[in-house]
């Protein structure tokens, strides 16, 4: 009954604190709400500007400003040459540059950098939208952006939009369809050559290669060793004015492609398979 009547006073000041903090918390949600900071994540395809989703387009056309991620070396981004259509004149536009660079800590200072820009814009309650070319959750720096964005403790709604990826336009593009029935697909990066496609034992019916450039014939080796990719095309700059498609991946590995390269190698199809 003593101890009771000692911590008393102690635990009505814990409570009181307590009823403060959500009082707070709640004040700061209330204030941002009203402030109206959005930030979008805006994948806007791999190159045509018709293949931008709906929701995309009209994201574009009603934010207050647009953000493109360009590399340090020009100033040109090509997710917001092909958003351009989409986002009218009246709206502001920021390049944020990032460097091409294998030096990490280089990288996370600019990934940081620009998401303390992007929150600055947020306090001041603007919606922004951050331009990705093909998907936003597929290889894209919008990742990084996000991710940062949360870890310096921003609160301010997050609106991811998925877009069409590169690959999946690739596949249209010479109709050649992914997986059917009870197929797999693996996807990953030929930036380190072909060794992901070497460590499947079981070789998945689909595999596709993004980032086909530097080490394109190491992919395109490895893709021969497996023995089982009958189809298989490389495209570089898919659904873009200089679309290139190599119905022989020999082809890629005789000249260094462009970054923006990536190879879909195909198992025959199983009903084929089942026939011969
Ligand atoms: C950093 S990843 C970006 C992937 C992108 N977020 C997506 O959803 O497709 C860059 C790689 O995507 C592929 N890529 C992107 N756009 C492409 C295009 N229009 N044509 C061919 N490959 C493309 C290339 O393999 C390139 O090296």
């Amino acid at each position: 009954m003593a101890l009771v009547s000692v911590m008393a006073p102690f635990l009505v000041r814990c409570q009181m604190t307590e009823n403060l903090n959500i009082a707070n918390k709640k004040y700061r949600e209330e204030t941002m709400k009203k402030k109206g900071g959005v930030l979008y994540g805006v994948g806007v395809g791999p190159g045509d500007p018709e293949l931008l989703t709906l929701k995309a387009a009209r994201v574009l056309n009603m934010v207050d400003m647009v953000f493109a991620a360009a590399s340090t070396k020009n100033a040109y981004s090509l997710a917001l040459s092909i958003a351009k259509p989409h986002i009218p004149d009246a709206i502001p536009v920021r390049m944020l540059y990032f460097p091409m660079t294998s030096n990490q800590d280089e990288k996370e200072a600019a990934w940081k950098e620009h998401a303390e820009t992007i929150i600055k814009h947020l306090e001041q309650g603007f919606k922004v939208a951050f331009n990705a070319l093909g998907d936003v959750m597929t290889y894209s720096t919008f990742g990084y952006i996000l991710k940062n964005v949360q870890e310096l403790g921003s609160r301010f709604p997050i609106i991811s939009i998925p877009g069409i990826t590169s690959y999946q336009a690739a596949a249209a593009s010479v109709n050649i369809p992914l997986v059917e029935g009870e197929e797999s697909l693996v996807l990953t990066s030929g930036a380190g050559g072909g060794d992901r496609l070497r460590e499947f034992v079981a070789k998945p019916e689909c595999v596709v290669f993004l980032k086909a450039y530097r080490n394109v014939e190491d992919i395109v080796l490895a893709i021969e060793e497996a023995g089982v990719y009958q189809e298989s095309i490389g495209i570089s700059n898919c659904g873009q004015k200089d679309e290139k498609i190599f119905r022989d991946i020999n082809e890629l590995g005789d000249r260094r492609p462009c970054y923006w390269t990536l190879i879909v190698a195909r198992q025959k199809k199983s009903n084929e398979r089942k026939k011969s």
